[in-house]
């Protein structure tokens, strides 16, 4: 196992959701709070190689979760952003990482990776065996191509990269926002408001049956860290809890957990993204013994707390 406790470490994007928690678990797992570099936007534009140049100077190990993200909404609006952003910041900074002698390299993917129409439970041999879902084709094909980077540097470079594709995450400290936020914030800000202001009735895009499957922030970091330290081969990684619900009986359960009583409108001229998702985790659980620990409901339940007392 990799000793993190003399390791300088930088994680991308470590001030955002899942950064966050992945910092916190790195500490946990003895790495030294005094060694971890968070790189800002502001200070750093990883768009740029000069920025990838300087973050990746110096340091043992990259974790790379900075990207630009959002939900269904932004990825139909902002196609091209996605694309460009995703794929500049990854392929510079893996690049920066492997040029300043860095040790190693991970990177995180994205479910969107994979085909539009792959058998459930996906399997990462599965990646490449169809187009992604149209919606967010350019963000996962973006991310998709840092995997085959990857894959090649260590092939010519024996570059140690790793590479996960977490599954849909949800958590304290998501985005809330309404043009961005994904499937669960999006929800619990909409019951919400529609609870303050007294709604009878809550409107909902597509028609519910798409199949979700989330994981809890707090379990995807633990997983990150787990392959950090104890994971060095090429083949990509499933994070996920091998569950799936369809939206119709998420909409119900969040609907159940906070009180909401009114109407649900399933807005069936909106579109419903991937029809499934669910992942097979067997390769995280016989490579680095990670599983997902967490409880839906329990999480579901943190995740509504946190924003009733954070909501403006
Ligand atoms: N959320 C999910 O459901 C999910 C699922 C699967 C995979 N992932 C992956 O997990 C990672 C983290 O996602 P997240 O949901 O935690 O996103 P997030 O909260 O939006 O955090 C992303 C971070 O990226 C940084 N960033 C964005 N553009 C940057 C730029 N040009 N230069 C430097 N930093 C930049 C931001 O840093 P500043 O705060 O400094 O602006 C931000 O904190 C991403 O790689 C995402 O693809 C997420």
């Amino acid at each position: 196992m990799l000793d993190l406790r003399e390791k300088r470490i930088v994680v991308t994007g470590g001030a955002g959701f899942l950064g966050q928690q992945v910092v916190q678990q790195l500490a946990e797992a003895g790495a030294s709070a005094a060694k971890i570099t968070v790189p800002r936007s502001r200070d750093f534009d990883l768009c740029t190689l000069e920025a990838c140049q300087k973050v990746a100077a110096n340091q043992d190990i990259i974790i790379h979760l900075a990207a630009h993200v959002g939900g269904i909404g932004l990825n139909r609006e902002k196609p091209a952003e996605l694309f460009y952003d995703n794929l500049m910041m990854g392929t510079q900074l893996i690049h920066a990482a492997y040029e300043a002698g860095v040790e190693k390299f991970v990177c995180v993917g994205t479910i969107c990776a994979y085909p539009k129409f792959t058998p459930v439970p996906f399997k990462e041999d599965n990646l490449w065996d169809g187009y992604p879902e149209e919606t967010n084709a350019p963000y996962g094909i973006a991310k998709k191509a840092l995997l085959v980077q990857l894959q090649a540097y260590r092939q010519q470079y024996d570059f140690n990269g790793i590479y996960l594709l977490p599954v849909n995450l949800y958590g304290p400290e998501d985005n809330f926002k309404p043009e961005s936020s994904h499937v669960i914030p999006a929800l619990i800000r909409k019951i919400y408001e529609a609870q303050q202001r007294g709604d009878q009735e809550l409107r909902v895009w597509g028609d519910g049956s798409p199949t979700r499957e989330f994981l809890y922030s707090t379990d995807a970091a633990r997983g990150i860290v787990m392959a950090t330290q104890d994971y060095n081969d090429p083949d990509p990684v499933n994070l996920g809890t091998n569950t799936e619900i369809s939206i119709r009986d998420l909409v119900e359960l969040i609907c159940e957990l906070m009180n909401f009583e009114g109407k649900i409108v399933w807005e069936t001229d909106k579109p419903n993204g991937q029809p499934r998702r669910c992942l097979d985790t067997t390769r995280a659980k016989e490579r680095f013994n990670f599983e997902a620990q967490t409880d839906f409901k329990t999480g579901l339940k943190n995740t509504i707390e946190w924003y009733r007392q954070n909501a403006e």
